[in-house]
């Protein structure tokens, strides 16, 4: 396993599971992951080490969590290689990398999208800004660690957006062009799928919970909590999801020359004109992996296999009825800046309940688990319904205390509202 954090937690935690695996080897792993795995201290940005590392310790099947090696080739170097990896290939991850690339493939393909423009100067970005008028959506170009996007209510926060991007280059080269989209309304969710290349199988739906206060107050954030499944993704508009948005994708990206395999990720806003795509991401997310994957009744490993050997259409996923409801609890002052170092207790508690405690940023200093990342844990329950697992969920939450720390009381609010 190839990442550090909640994610990565969920992901070795579920292939744990698995009879086939016997041993599993996590880089650079968490305090969590490492009583499932053994940690390995190995840069992540380079893929060549981890490569090294893989063939000097025979590793079977290699699974990437975070975006970046993607976006670097990973999967090409290990394929050429002729070691067995799950991911998309440098091209196909350029779904997630170049949202240009990404609006244009949706525009080519007919599927349903916000409508868009792409600039590569800022004076065009903003005379266009003027044009158009609020509300808009500036999102830089490339990869900033999910804080590229500016849903600007008025012309002037558009304005100061290409700024930001463009002028001031607040993400680097990531901002050398911007994507301003129109603004669209309605309720968000996520769609995970496993994808071959050519068929496409959707895991439960999830939605995230990205701002950092209750009532969806306050600036974005990585993600402060989630919840599976989504009860806006009814059956019949999951179906039309798969049809309008998933297989034209994946269908799109094979023809372009750029098969996909792997789990795309799809953000999805449920518009009145039907369900849009907000963002394609080439990886699982962050925290939906740790709501979805409590959920898979299958053995992930044979999922995985299926996807890389191209015979996922013949695999039969199967997922267990009931919620899973995720609580991210952060440090102080995240996303801005925050502490690091704080002493976390009630860990044991919180897992004796029967939760289970996703480590995010997390690490070890002598005996004790301190805090080291602005996501600190990420505290899940399963039951057989949501208020169940809200419940099971934020009773852990309560055993767990950090200097601190904060967390949304509102996850999942979206079922409640929905029951009333
Ligand atoms: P992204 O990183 O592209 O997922 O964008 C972050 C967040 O910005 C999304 O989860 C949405 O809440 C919001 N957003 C992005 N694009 C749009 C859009 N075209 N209309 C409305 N909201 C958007
Ligand atoms: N939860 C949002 C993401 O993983 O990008």
């Amino acid at each position: 396993m190839v990442g550090g954090g909640g994610r990565e937690h969920a992901l070795v935690w579920k292939l744990a599971q698995s009879p086939r695996v016997t041993k599993i080897y996590c880089a650079p792993g968490n305090p969590g992951i490492s009583k499932i795995a053994e940690c390995v201290d190995i840069d992540i940005r380079d893929n060549e080490a981890v490569l090294k590392f893989a063939q000097v310790t025979g590793i079977d099947l290699t699974v990437v969590g975070p975006e970046a090696p993607l976006a670097d080739g990973i999967v090409d170097l290990f394929t050429a290689s002729g070691m067995r990896i799950f991911g998309p290939s440098k091209a196909a991850a350029e779904i997630e990398g170049s949202k240009s690339f990404a609006k244009n493939l949706m525009l080519k393909y007919d599927i349903p999208t916000a409508a868009f423009a792409v600039f590569t100067g800022a004076e065009e970005a903003k005379a266009y800004i003027r044009r158009q008028g609020a509300p808009l959506v500036v999102k830089a170009d490339g990869l900033a660690a999910g804080k590229g996007v500016v849903v600007a209510m008025t012309e002037a926060e558009a304005l100061a957006a290409v700024e930001m991007i463009m002028c001031d280059q607040a993400f680097g080269a990531a901002g050398a062009q911007v994507v301003i989209e129109e603004f669209m309304q309605g309720e968000e969710a996520s769609l995970l799928t496993f994808t071959d290349g050519y068929s496409v199988a959707p895991m439960v739906s999830a939605q995230d919970h990205k701002r950092i206060f209750d009532g969806d107050a306050g600036p974005n954030t990585g993600g402060m909590g989630a919840y599976a499944p989504a009860p806006v993704v009814t059956p019949d508009l999951l179906e039309e999801i798969m049809r309008k948005i998933l297989q034209p994708t994946v269908d799109a990206m094979r023809k372009e020359g750029r098969l996909y395999c792997g789990c795309l990720y799809a953000g999805l806003m449920i518009t009145s004109d039907g369900p849009k795509v907000v963002e394609f991401n080439a990886r699982f997310g962050d925290p939906e992996t740790q709501v979805v994957l409590p959920l898979l009744d299958s053995d992930f490993v044979n999922v995985m296999e299926a996807c890389i050997d191209g015979k996922l259409a013949a695999e039969d996923i199967r997922w267990q009825e009931g919620s899973a409801v995720c609580v991210v609890m952060a440090a102080g002052g995240y996303p801005g800046s925050y502490a690091k170092g704080a002493a976390i207790s009630g860990l044991e508690q919180a897992e004796s309940s029967g939760a289970m405690v996703f480590h995010a940023g997390t690490s070890r200093e002598g005996s004790a688990v301190v805090t080291s990342g602005g996501r600190v844990l990420g505290v899940t329950a399963v039951d057989t319904d949501t208020l169940k697992a809200i419940d099971k969920a934020y009773a852990a939450v309560r055993e767990i205390s950090f200097d601190g720390a904060q967390y949304r009381r509102d996850i999942a609010h979206r079922v409640i509202e929905r029951m009333k």
